[in-house]
């Protein structure tokens, strides 16, 4: 069975002892596919080290993280951003958005930083891969102004309600399920099967949110089974069908 992780920081420093086991363990649970989000020009090298040594597996995204938007910095990450685009060849652009959980007080220039990103997207044919945590309005406020036919994505770590995810959904976006939904509190879990299959797809934001049992430990991309473990639960479908649908959509997303 093959799976595909759509957003996994495989590059983090977390990895930097046991990084080729990882990989290897991710392979062996059948997870092939793995997308890999941007978060700022520091860690772009070792970005396409992991390219260069997983060409058929790593698909690179390349962005500028809301919690990376500074006012010293973004436009010069900003220029980065465009720069590598004319460059290399990208599966999407990401992660963009907005978090107003770390910092409020940068909201106006994360929002302007999040709509540009969206135009370099849309002039380069691109999906997008959207961060958003404590700020549903903040991002849909974004996404209104430029909604239409040529903006398409991922709606990555969906922690939001049913009204969200359908608000999300007429955006063109899918939704990205992670370990969130296998832990107790995690809410996504009670309402996520109202929202059709062909709108979901696979990831773990690993290092982070870790699915249970493995919550508060590290994450990593073998971890992707266990997230379709519990969708195939709760959308009473066969993990195989879970597997084949998912792929289906990351693959209608990101072309690859
Ligand atoms: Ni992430």
């Amino acid at each position: 069975m093959i799976f595909t992780d759509t957003h996994t920081h495989l590059y983090s420093e977390e990895f930097e002892s046991d990084q080729a086991e990882m990989m290897q363990r991710a392979m062996e649970n059948g997870v092939q596919k793995l997308f890999v989000p941007s978060i700022d020009s520091s860690y772009t090298e070792k970005m396409y080290d992991l390219k260069n040594k997983y060409p058929e597996n790593v698909h690179l995204m390349m962005g500028l993280h809301p919690c990376y938007v500074k006012p010293e910095t973004y436009l010069d990450e900003l220029a980065f951003v465009e720069r590598e685009l004319e460059k290399h060849k990208f599966a999407a652009i990401g992660e963009i958005g907005v978090d107003m959980y770390w910092d409020k007080s940068t909201l106006a220039i994360q929002q302007e930083a999040f709509q540009k990103q969206i135009q370099l997207a849309k002039k380069h044919k691109l999906p997008i891969n959207i961060h958003c945590r404590d700020a549903f309005d903040e991002v849909f406020e974004v996404l209104e102004k430029e909604k239409g036919d040529d903006l398409f994505g991922i709606f990555h770590c969906f922690s939001g309600n049913l009204e969200q995810a359908q608000k999300a959904i007429s955006y063109n976006l899918k939704l990205g399920i992670g370990g969130v939904v296998t832990f107790k509190n995690g809410k996504v879990d009670q309402f996520i099967n109202q929202i059709p299959l062909e709108h979901i797809v696979l990831e773990t934001d690993s290092p982070y949110l870790a699915p249970a049992p493995y919550r508060g430990k590290r994450n990593e991309s073998a971890y992707v089974v266990l997230v379709a473990e519990k969708l195939a639960s709760i959308y009473g479908l066969s993990l195989a069908e879970i597997a084949t649908q998912t792929n289906k959509n990351a693959q209608v997303v990101f072309g690859v």
